[in-house]
């Protein structure tokens, strides 16, 4: 067996767990000088002194999504401004996104997690790799693309959509492994079936890593039969810097998550309580190895569970298991997270509709119905043009396409008590 970092990845858990405790408490000492720690540090009496044991931990409060939003832009940060070399943010317009922020050792690191991923699914300088994610702010793009040069790989950052294109790359340079979106993988298959290409006898792809979207273990075998190919489950999110937190081996029974870079607890969303090994709880995460912006216990809102026992890789880091949900109402379609407030906030703008919507997912599509109020024409150039108007708009919020359809007044189920905006067909 060969490993990346032998030393850290098979190191043994009392090894491990001392290693944590040092690097925890360097990170409280570099978060004092966060705004934002620094005063909850004050109000709860902790320094780098204080925390004498893992279990410390827990003096430390949560820190939510909320906290970032409240903290925009960089009331977060760690170090000087001007020793940051980039930020990720997160999509739409409506309040205020979450920034991440990085510095030059923190990108070096990132980078190291992807290639330690890369490496354990048996990728090689000698693959090449195609990256399908969007580049810019989505750190799918950025994330892969400097952990596949740290690899060696020969990159290819082919970015998202244009499929044709994408099977141009794969048959004319021999792509290897993609990292691509699960939904996204499935769409790949059919055009190249209706470009007749065999996956086995045209390309040289033999694995692909799958992730920022739930899918399901069929999903993943699914792809696996689709493309001729090993399909690995990755796990990333940008408050954690993105891609490469959590990785699949090739047991692939769980994904391993990187303990020398973060520290892993899973509560109880209502209680905030650890729930016991094994059970299902919300995935709660610490930075150890962050200097620009460390998170301390920050809730990731996704609910899993760790996979207890050794895993026959010989990696001692512990496994999580596929995500079960999200414990808020974050809706992730085509690798795009979006929150339903967001498309109300848009909606309401027009007084052409009225308050009554339904948003419908089903495999990579969104529709929304909305009706419209009792004010309006059913002209029909005129709503054309207004289902033209909404559909940009929410584009610009949403970064994706919904399918927009304008219905009549009482067309849609009355909303009593609790509103049901979100009705999603898609099985994880
Ligand atoms: N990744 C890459 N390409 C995708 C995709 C995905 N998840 N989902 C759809 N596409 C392709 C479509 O097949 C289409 O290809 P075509 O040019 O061959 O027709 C093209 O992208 C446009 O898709 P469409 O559904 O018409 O547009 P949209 O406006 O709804 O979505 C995307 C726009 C796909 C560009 C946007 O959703 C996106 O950038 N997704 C990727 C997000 C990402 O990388 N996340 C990683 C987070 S780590
Ligand atoms: P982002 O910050 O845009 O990268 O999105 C992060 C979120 O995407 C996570 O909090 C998860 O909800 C989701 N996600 C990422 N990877 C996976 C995965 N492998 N399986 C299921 N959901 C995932
Ligand atoms: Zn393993």
């Amino acid at each position: 067996m060969t490993y990346w970092q032998a030393e850290v990845e098979t190191m043994s858990r009392a090894d491990l767990e001392k290693l944590q405790l040092e690097y925890l408490k360097k990170t409280i000492r570099i978060a004092t000088n966060s705004p934002f720690y620094n005063k909850i540090f004050k109000e709860h009496h902790i320094t780098s002194d204080s925390i004498c044991s893992l279990d410390d931990l827990k003096k430390i409060p949560f820190t939510t999504k909320e906290d970032l939003r409240n903290n925009y832009p960089f009331g977060m940060a760690a170090i000087p401004i001007q020793q940051c070399v980039r930020l990720h943010s997160s999509s739409g317009t409506t309040g205020n996104p979450t920034v991440v922020l990085h510095s030059a050792k923190d990108l070096n690191e990132w980078a190291n997690q992807v290639a330690r991923c890369m490496y354990m699914v048996g990728l090689r300088d000698t693959d090449i790799f195609q990256n399908t994610s969007g580049y810019g702010m989505f750190t799918g793009g950025l994330g892969f693309q400097y952990g596949a040069e740290k690899l060696g790989a020969l990159t290819v950052p082919a970015a998202a959509g244009n499929t044709k294109r994408q099977l141009k790359f794969i048959t004319d340079f021999g792509t290897t492994c993609l990292h691509i979106i699960p939904s996204y993988a499935t769409r790949l298959a059919e055009v190249m079936r209706e470009s007749g290409i065999d996956p086995r006898r045209d390309t040289k792809l033999h694995t692909v890593c799958i992730g920022a979207e739930p899918h399901s273990e069929e999903q993943r075998l699914r792809i696996e039969e689709l493309l001729g190919v090993k399909a690995y489950n990755c796990f990333g999110m940008s408050e954690m810097n993105g891609p490469g937190v959590a990785f699949e081996c090739k047991e692939q029974n769980g994904m391993h998550i990187w303990e020398d870079y973060v520290i892993v607890e899973i509560i109880d969303p209502v209680t905030l309580e650890h729930v016991p090994e094994g059970e299902v709880g919300e995935l709660v995460l610490t930075t150890i190895n962050r200097e620009a912006m460390p998170l301390l216990r920050y809730r990731t809102r996704d609910l899993t569970r760790i996979i207890s026992g050794d895993c026959p890789c010989g990696r001692t880091h512990k496994r999580i298991d596929r995500f079960k949900g999200r414990s808020d109402d974050m809706i992730i379609l085509k690798g795009v997270n979006l929150f339903p407030i967001q498309i109300e906030t848009v909606l309401m703008k027009f007084k052409e509709l009225g308050n009554n919507y339904l948003i419908t997912i089903d495999q990579d599509e969104m529709q929304i119905e909305v009706e419209l109020s009792d004010l309006f024409t059913d002209d029909y150039s005129v709503l054309q043009r207004l289902t033209k108007e909404i559909t940009r708009q929410l584009k610009d919020e949403l970064l994706l396409t919904p399918k927009l359809k304008l219905v009549g007044r009482g067309s849609l189920p009355v909303q009593e008590g609790k509103a049901v905006r979100v009705k999603d067909l898609r099985k994880f």
